[in-house]
């Protein structure tokens, strides 16, 4: 579970972008965040991942106040949570494999670990046979689910998605959405925020709204189309 109590985020320069957000996300949801451009849609995520801590309130991930969490166990809390964003932050120099299997050579899996997880995500989001080109040889969609893979290779129980359909055309928008949907039906808990309003008026999640940092709107239950 995921948990906001009363947080509060003031940049040092004075910007206030939350104010006052209580929000439970259970574990196995599908949360859309949506807002306009400035809302604090990323601050929010920030916050879980302990990019940024609150200037007030606390923010659980599970067991942990990751308000207060000590910064040599700021790594296990971000173990838990795979991240994508609308730019893929591929490393340029390295194979689609690598680049996903670079996150469990980090944690000091074993190399037949290695092969076997990076082959079963890399099947997962359907880039079997793109395994041994570079970024710059795949198309920003699959770009993009080489950067979920890579999110997903250490089986987070969360993963945070932060406008990740944003540099990408219809089409591969969807492919990225059918991803994150069956993470979703295997058990991980999503979050997304997102501009794009064809994604979450046909996918039936939770939505919340923000504007100027305050939730507006929270249909747990949304009604289809
Ligand atoms: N590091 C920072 N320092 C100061 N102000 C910041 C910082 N990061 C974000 N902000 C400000 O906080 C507010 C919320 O920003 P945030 O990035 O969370 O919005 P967002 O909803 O993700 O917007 P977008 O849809 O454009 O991505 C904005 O006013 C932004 O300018
Ligand atoms: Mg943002």
């Amino acid at each position: 579970m995921i948990n906001f109590q009363q947080v509060t985020k003031r940049y040092a320069n004075g910007t206030t972008a939350v104010v006052d957000i209580d929000l439970e996300v259970p574990d196995r949801q599908f949360l859309f965040i949506v807002g306009p451009s400035g809302a604090g849609k990323s601050t929010l995520l920030k916050l879980i991942i302990r990019e940024e801590v609150p200037s007030e309130g606390k923010v659980f991930v599970d067991k942990w106040d990751v308000t207060k969490l000590p910064g040599r166990k700021v790594p296990h809390l971000r173990r838990q949570i795979g991240t994508v964003f609308q730019d893929f932050k591929l490393l340029p120099k390295k194979t689609v494999f690598e680049n996903v299997a670079f996150a469990l050579e980090i944690i000091g899996r074993t190399s037949k670990e290695i092969k076997e997880v990076t082959e079963e995500v890399l099947e997962l989001v359907g880039l079997k046979d793109q395994r041994n080109l570079f970024p710059n040889q795949i198309s920003g969609g699959e770009a993009q689910r080489v950067a979920i893979a890579r999110a997903i290779v250490q089986k987070p129980p969360f993963v945070l998605a932060d406008e990740p359909t944003g540099n990408l055309d219809a089409k591969s928008a969807w492919e990225i959405m059918a991803i994150l949907q069956k993470l979703n039906e295997l058990g991980t808990t999503v979050i997304m925020a997102t501009h794009n309003i064809d994604i979450v008026q046909t996918l039936p999640h939770r939505m919340v709204e923000i504007e100027h940092g305050r939730i507006i709107k929270d249909s747990e239950l949304k009604t289809k189309n």
